[in-house]
């Protein structure tokens, strides 16, 4: 392991270990109120509610209810940047709410904690990932979007998991050879699905990480009629045994789309709200990790998403107090290469739209 793996190997386990679970406990009384309160201050602030599907199903209602979206990071993008709402709410993790905040700097952006990261942002620092990219200057750098505001801005494309493999599909055949951060388990995934020359920077999801190939195995010969959906920030073992990869939006369609009773889930079981919603009656199981333990060190269950929950909610509407910032060169350079990803997305929408026109 070389220092810089051991450092943020470290850093990763303080992250982990200070990231708090809020999966509130709230008596009906107080629960009712937020939710009131919250909806009122949306409606008074001129707020948009943009939820990440891992979020709890209380914020996953209220966003829904107050027409706002709950979606994967590509749509909350989408989605915060063509509302017209003067403020965006951003419950997820810091990411999101940068992203939202360099797509629109004219507005005001708020989370309900501003302490919400992600092992993939940690696990990339931005003068770190500079030297890297310095040492391939024949590469096209091509980044997730779970990464900050610095590590965007030195980047050619911004992507998230929704068209990571079409984008690097595009390089590809342009002749581009790539250069990927920060989650080698993806951008192994994406190597292996395009066939293009693909340099991966060292980093993972600390969730998607825990997946097991050889339990997931068991269990599928325990549910042979199940099928397997998969994000492709699990292990190689882990996808190869997927019906679908894909990310959460896609993870969410196919339940509606696949004939089966029965799906096994490797991603953030907060995605099961909207996937029972969507397919009411069917049966979800988690992918197996290596267990739920009193830290869940290892849980389908992403600790920073797990941060956002009413009562902070109602606090940053109420107070204002955690607002994004992003300093001004930076997000004018990290908004280049997140247009390039807004752009290819709409015009694959198109392409989609045609062919179903057709
Ligand atoms: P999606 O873009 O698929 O929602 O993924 C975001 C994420 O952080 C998954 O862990
Ligand atoms: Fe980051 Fe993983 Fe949490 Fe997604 S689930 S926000 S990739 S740590």
């Amino acid at each position: 392991m070389s220092e810089r793996q051991a450092g943020n190997a470290v850093r990763l386990q303080v992250a982990r270990e200070d990231a708090f679970s809020t999966d509130e406990t709230l008596h009906s009384g107080e629960r009712e109120f937020l939710m009131r309160r919250i909806r009122q201050s949306l409606r008074t602030q001129d707020a948009v509610l943009v939820a990440h599907y891992y979020t709890a199903p209380d914020i996953q209602r209220l966003a829904d209810e107050t027409g706002g979206i709950v979606s994967d990071s590509l749509e909350m993008a989408r989605f915060g940047y063509e509302h017209p709402a003067s403020t965006v709410v951003v419950a997820g993790v810091r990411f999101m709410g940068e992203t939202a905040k360099i797509l629109s700097p004219e507005k005001r952006v708020i989370m309900p904690t501003l302490e919400a990261t992600c092992s993939l942002d940690l696990g990339c620092p931005a003068d770190e990932f500079a030297a890297f990219c310095d040492q391939h200057p024949d590469r096209t750098v091509v980044v997730y979007a779970n990464t900050s505001a610095a590590v965007k801005a030195r980047a050619d494309w911004v992507v998230t998991s929704s068209i990571a493999v079409d984008v690097i599909r595009h390089l590809h055949a342009r002749g581009e050879k790539i250069l990927w951060a920060p989650d080698k388990h993806l951008g192994d995934y994406v190597r292996r699905e395009s066939g293009a020359d693909v340099l991966l920077w060292d980093g993972a999801c600390i969730v998607h990480e825990e997946f097991k190939a050889v339990e997931l195995e068991q269990m599928r010969a325990r549910n042979p009629q199940a099928r397997v959906l998969v994000h492709p920030e699990s292990p190689a073992g882990v996808i190869e045994q997927a019906d679908v990869v894909g990310s959460t939006s896609q993870l969410l369609r196919a339940v509606t789309e696949l004939d089966a009773d029965t799906f096994i889930v490797a991603t953030d079981s907060g995605l099961f709200h909207k996937m029972r919603e969507a397919a009411p009656g069917r049966t979800f199981l988690e992918a197996p990790t290596a267990g739920r333990s009193a830290t869940c060190n290892s849980c389908a269950h992403c600790p920073w998403m797990a941060m956002n929950g009413l009562r902070n909610l109602d606090t940053a509407l109420q107070s204002g107090a955690d607002e994004i910032h992003v300093d001004e060169a930076v997000a004018r350079r990290a908004m280049v290469s997140l247009g390039r990803m807004l752009d290819f997305g709409r015009t694959r929408r198109k392409e989609v739209v045609g062919a179903g026109d057709a």
